[in-house]
């Protein structure tokens, strides 16, 4: 029976030694240029030994203008490419495979690092205020520049396969500009990016496209989508089946399941009641928040494999996903932030549960300790207790001030 420890080849031919991934996790500590510093090389050869199958790699974004992060990386130009070489490298070690994931922020730009967002729409976030961080109001984006986005997701894609990397993940998820263009709260165009499903996903597929042009046949193209957004009016869970069929229909190799977005961040809990489906006892008890999705995705006969991310910890809820034939792999975030060997644990038993003391974390803080500690994995540096969280968060926020203020070349 497939467990956690069974490997599994995808479409493409690239073989995972387990079904254990590490979802991407925004590393925030690149250097002044936005490309890769010898910290983040430590946190993926940390990463590599740890025991996934494969890691994808925090979110790189395809222009400078535009990040989600002061300490995003970035492939736009801006050169670093041989230290591109050296991440793959070390991400790959221990058989491991490594891919990039590369996104595009939209009006989910902070507005300390661009007031001036560009968007489907002229359309602001609902919130004011995301852990700290607030928003500029967005322009719409011109035909033009849509082009323009497109070729630089395949470009990027481009550097990751010449730089070694095996496979890129789009990231469609999380209300950043692919799913920004999804919904149709945020999307309210009136040309052929919007309206009709079809149109609102013109742009996904477009994207899709120009990333497997660049990575060939034998490499990995993988996308992140939300099973909805859980919100009213916004991308719904009937709309996410549909792009489902047209992203198996173009040959994607691993489809990740997640959900939310700023105004509704359920990417890191259970989804709220909009648009929810109903949760029976036994999916309570699977732990994963998102697994009841792909279910009904997997109802469609999908020749993609489905990974499903958020709210794993143990093994005997992954080895029962897995069984089940719900999920193919098992995304791991969170736990990943501060036990890199979490996945190695899993696989021989020692340890069969997650114990980083997450229930210790103030809901309100804990992505401080979640960002600050993956900065102190990569200098070696001990890490934050959870109890620490509000002390790590406002470490957090001066830092990337900071981080921000040192930053050249943005060409604003
Ligand atoms: C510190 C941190 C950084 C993250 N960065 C990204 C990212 O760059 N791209 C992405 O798609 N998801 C990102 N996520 C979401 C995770 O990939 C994952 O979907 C989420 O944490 C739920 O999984 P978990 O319960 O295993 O943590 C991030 C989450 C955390 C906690």
């Amino acid at each position: 029976m497939t467990d956690i420890s069974t490997p599994l080849t995808l479409p493409c031919g690239v073989k995972l030694k387990n079904r254990l991934v590490k979802a991407a996790l925004t590393e925030g500590i690149a250097d002044t240029m936005n490309r890769v510093d010898h910290r983040l090389i430590n946190l993926y050869r940390r990463w590599a030994a740890g025991g996934s199958g494969l890691l994808i790699t925090g979110n790189v974004q395809v222009d400078r203008r535009y990040l989600e992060r002061p300490g995003n990386m970035v492939i736009d130009g801006n050169g670093g490419l041989d230290q591109m070489r050296a991440l793959a490298e070390a991400g790959a070690a221990n058989g491991t495979e490594m891919w990039m994931q590369i996104n595009h922020p939209g009006r989910q730009t902070p507005i300390y690092l661009n007031p001036h967002p560009v968007a489907p729409s002229d359309v602001a976030l609902d919130i004011d205020d995301f852990g700290g961080i607030h928003f500029g109001a967005p322009r719409a984006l011109t035909e033009a520049e849509l082009e323009d986005i497109i070729s630089r997701f395949g470009h990027v894609a481009e550097a990751a396969a010449a730089s070694g990397f095996t496979g890129v993940q789009i990231h469609s998820a999380h209300g950043y500009l692919l799913s920004q263009f999804l919904s149709p709260k945020a999307n309210r165009r009136t040309d052929r990016w919007g309206g009709a499903l079809e149109n609102r996903a013109r742009l996904l597929l477009e994207v899709v496209r120009a990333a497997r042009r660049a990575m060939g046949p034998r490499r990995a193209v993988g996308v992140k989508l939300n099973s909805s957004d859980f919100q009213k009016g916004g991308f719904t869970h009937e709309d996410c089946l549909q792009v489902v069929r047209w992203l198996d229909a173009e040959g994607i190799d691993l489809l990740e399941i997640s959900g939310g977005n700023y105004e509704q961040p359920s990417m890191g809990g259970a989804p709220p009641a909009a648009d929810a489906l109903p949760v029976k006892e036994s999916t309570k008890k699977r732990e994963a928040y998102f697994l009841a999705y792909a279910e009904s995705m997997q109802a469609l006969g999908l020749k993609v494999p489905l990974m499903v991310t958020g709210g794993f910890r143990s093994r005997a809820a992954m080895d029962a996903a897995l069984a089940s034939g719900a999920a193919d792999a098992i995304g791991l975030g969170r736990p990943l932030c501060t036990q890199t060997d979490f996945p190695n644990r899993l696989l021989d038993g020692t340890t069969p549960v997650f114990d980083g003391g997450e229930q210790r974390l103030k809901p309100d803080t804990a992505i401080g300790y979640y960002y600050m500690n993956l900065a102190r994995l990569g200098d070696d540096a001990p890490l934050y207790a959870p109890e620490e969280c509000d002390a790590a968060h406002r470490d957090l926020l001066a830092n990337e001030q900071r981080i921000a203020a040192s930053l050249k070349d943005r060409r604003l």
